[in-house]
């Protein structure tokens, strides 16, 4: 079984895209041919406009995902640009894709329901996303739940040419990270760069510290019970905790007498404590950046190889060699 996931490099990856996403890549990873993984730098490009801005978060995804325990010999990690093969897939896709299709696909909808002009990348990004997945036969695709739609529209896109021209390409299943996974922001809300309440991953301990201590909650008496449901402080924590540690705090939280900012400094100690490997790994990276940059392309020497063979199958059956 094959996997395969993209993230896209538009700043620093939060809690949100490690328990949602990066955390699955790496549980996932079973080897350079059955995982691949790659930083969508030509999906960022529509909103990344600033040379050396998309530079250096390329170079950070690159770190933080190997940091975080993408493994070089258990998966291939690359950048989307970096197999250019691709993009040739994407047009050979685009040939056969209706509009309507796109139309109906919600970054670009919620765009233009907002009364913003869209260009013509945001509109064909769920091709792109198509040809990114079928160019490496994968039988999976892990995604959080906004990009279950892509997965469907280039299930649809495959469908279409496989009728066309015979079957060519591996029909891939998305494989949802469930809603009860999502993280919350220091304000409750998803946590999204959008939103502005993220916590990253890597952030400054001091920074990070600020912001959890700084996390409003409600200001009902200490002594009064309280349901730990729904109570967005208790989700952060026990994204870190123990299982032992969450039904603690379960406890305490439902026999009331507690104060919130005792919970907040547990979840500053869990959180550093849960990363702290991480964290070390990174510092070794960022000091060695020639070895990410080897790593990157021998993952894109890897990745051209396996989209070369699909371009080329594409490419006969539709009568282009
Ligand atoms: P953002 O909303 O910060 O721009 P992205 O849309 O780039 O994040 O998300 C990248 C990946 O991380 C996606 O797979 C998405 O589902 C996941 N993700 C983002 N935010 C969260 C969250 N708060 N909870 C769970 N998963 C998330
Ligand atoms: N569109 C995805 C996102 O914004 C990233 C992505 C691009 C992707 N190509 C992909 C994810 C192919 C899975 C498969 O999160």
């Amino acid at each position: 079984m094959r996997s395969l996931s993209g993230i896209q490099p538009t700043g620093r990856f939060h809690w949100g895209n490690y328990f949602g996403a990066i955390r699955q890549y790496i549980d996932l990873q079973t080897g350079p041919d059955a995982s691949y993984y790659f930083i969508a730098d030509l999906h960022a490009l529509t909103t990344v406009r600033d040379q050396a801005v998309m530079r250096q978060n390329v170079l950070d995804a690159a770190m933080d995902l190997l940091a975080l325990g993408l493994d070089p010999d258990r998966a291939t990690l690359f950048v989307q640009s970096e197999v250019p093969e691709v993009s040739e897939l994407c047009w050979i896709l685009m040939t056969g894709t209706p509009m309507g299709l796109l139309e109906r696909c919600h970054a670009y909808k919620d765009k233009k329901a907002k009364g913003l002009n869209a260009d013509v990348g945001l509109f064909a990004y769920p091709v792109l996303m198509a040809a990114d997945i079928l160019a490496y036969d994968p039988d999976v695709v892990p995604v959080g739940e906004d990009q279950g739609q892509h997965v469907e529209v280039c299930r649809d896109i495959a469908g279409a040419f496989n009728h066309v021209f015979g079957d060519v390409f591996v029909m891939p299943k998305a494989k949802i990270i469930p809603a009860t996974g999502r993280v919350p922001g220091t304000d409750g809300e998803k946590m999204s760069k959008s939103y502005g309440n993220t916590i990253e991953v890597f952030e400054y301990l001091k920074s990070q510290k600020k912001k959890i201590m700084g996390i409003k909650t409600d200001s009902r008496p200490m002594e009064e019970p309280k349901e730990p449901e729904g109570d967005f402080l208790f989700d952060l924590y026990s994204l870190f905790a123990t299982k032992e540690q969450t039904d603690e705090l379960a406890a305490v939280y439902r026999r009331g007498n507690f104060g919130y900012g005792s919970v907040k400094k547990e979840l500053v100690q869990l959180a550093e404590n849960y990363f702290a490997v991480a964290r070390e790994k990174r510092k070794e990276l960022e000091s060695n950046p020639a070895t990410v940059r080897e790593i990157l392309a021998e993952g894109a020497r890897r990745a051209r190889k396996k989209a070369g063979e699909v371009l080329r199958r594409a490419q006969t059956a539709c009568g282009l060699r």
